[in-house]
């Protein structure tokens, strides 16, 4: 399916959230192979590294990866409609408006979510990118910011915004601590409060909807269909990206079977021999693979190999081989054992990583 087919047919009914140190092409394809439906994120470009860096090695993308939103960091009206222009003439399919970073950094750009306390500048800046523009524009945000976390703020926020003509709105839900908490603790401590986001749903019905926040699973972003438009899963599409398999038959009703993870694995290696082909490093790449077999026997011995062997500048594809190989043979043991394979902890990358949102 081409981008102009899904503009006609937007689905967002399960997304991958925008993730810095995530969400790169690599990963992003790597899910392309899991899921052929769900809605996917770059990692957040300010418009400062847009307009002013070299952005077109980081704007690039594999055509597989559609649809693909880009998202972008700023409050400058002009600047961002600058950088709306240049999302869609790089093919992607929608450009989204980050008010939802809580780093010390961002916020001294006055940018993310601090911007929540800004409606009538957030609405001017969705203004600006909806009118340079012909791809969707989408806002992420938070439920509200200390001093601005009732539900009436949030609805106003949303109002304002949505009096652009801004349909299509993303909404972690929990509040911004600004100053006080990292960035990493700004997605755990502040509660979820999902029904915030199901009101806005109820009080805004001709708006798309999306809740994002503590959905860890398919079942779990099902369950959010009954009140919303969509689910954004963030960080157990990393831990686990195999949990997309079974979307594009069970949420998004397509007949495909889901790839097995060895086919995914085969894929992506044919994916890998070109990319390094193109000058990328191996460990870009297999790092996303850390988690494609979590809580299978085996797992354990897959990730040890790729994260002791991937770094060497000698390292190539054949690590890939070895490590399923290592995870067949200890698959193998368990069974011969007669042992239960053990759940493995959550692959850990995801949340020691920070990033800056
Ligand atoms: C490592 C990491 C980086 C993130 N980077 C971004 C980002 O660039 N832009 C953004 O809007 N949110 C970012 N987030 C927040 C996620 O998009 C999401 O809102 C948050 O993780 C809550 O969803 P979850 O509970 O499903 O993980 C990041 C989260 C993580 C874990």
């Amino acid at each position: 399916m081409t981008s102009t087919e899904f503009q006609r047919l937007p689905d967002r009914r399960l997304c991958v959230a925008p993730m810095m140190a995530h969400t790169d092409r690599h990963f992003r394809y790597l899910l392309r192979l899991i899921s052929s439906r769900v809605m996917l994120y770059s990692e957040m470009l300010t418009t400062g590294a847009l307009l002013n860096g070299e952005p077109s090695r980081r704007l690039a993308f594999d055509a597989a990866e559609h649809p693909v939103g880009l998202q972008v960091g700023g409050a400058d009206p002009v600047a961002l409609a600058r950088c709306a222009r240049i999302a869609e003439s790089a093919g992607y399919d929608e450009v989204n408006l980050n008010v939802g970073c809580p780093s010390d950094r961002v916020r001294s750009g006055r940018f993310g979510a601090c911007l929540m306390a800004e409606p009538g500048l957030v609405a001017e800046c969705a203004a600006a990118m909806l009118a340079a523009v012909r791809i969707p524009i989408s806002v992420k945000s938070r439920i509200g910011i200390d001093g601005r976390e009732s539900y009436d703020d949030l609805a106003r926020f949303i109002d304002t915004v949505a009096g652009t003509g801004c349909r299509i709105f993303i909404v972690h839900a929990r509040k911004a601590v600004l100053g006080g908490l990292s960035p990493r603790q700004n997605r755990e401590v502040p509660p979820l409060r999902h029904e915030f986001v199901h009101r806005l749903k109820r009080d805004f019905p001709d708006l798309e909807i999306i809740v994002n926040g503590g959905i860890r699973s398919l079942e779990g972003a099902r369950d959010q269909l009954a009140y919303v438009d969509g689910a954004m899963i963030g960080r157990a599409a990393c831990d686990n990206p195999y949990l997309l398999a079974v979307a594009d038959r069970e949420l998004f009703g397509l007949g495909t079977p889901a790839a097995s993870r060895r086919e995914v694995l085969e894929r992506f290696i044919d994916y890998m021999e070109t990319r390094l082909a193109s000058g990328d490093t191996l460990q870009a790449m297999t790092r996303h693979l850390l988690g494609l077999f979590q809580g299978q026997p085996g797992a354990r011995s897959f990730r040890r190999h790729l994260s002791q062997h991937a770094r060497a500048s000698a390292a190539g594809i054949a690590i890939i081989r070895e490590a399923l190989e290592l995870a067949a043979g200890a698959r193998h043991s368990l069974h011969s054992a007669g042992c239960q394979p053990a759940v493995l902890p959550i692959h850990p990358a995801a949340s020691r990583r920070d990033g800056t949102c």
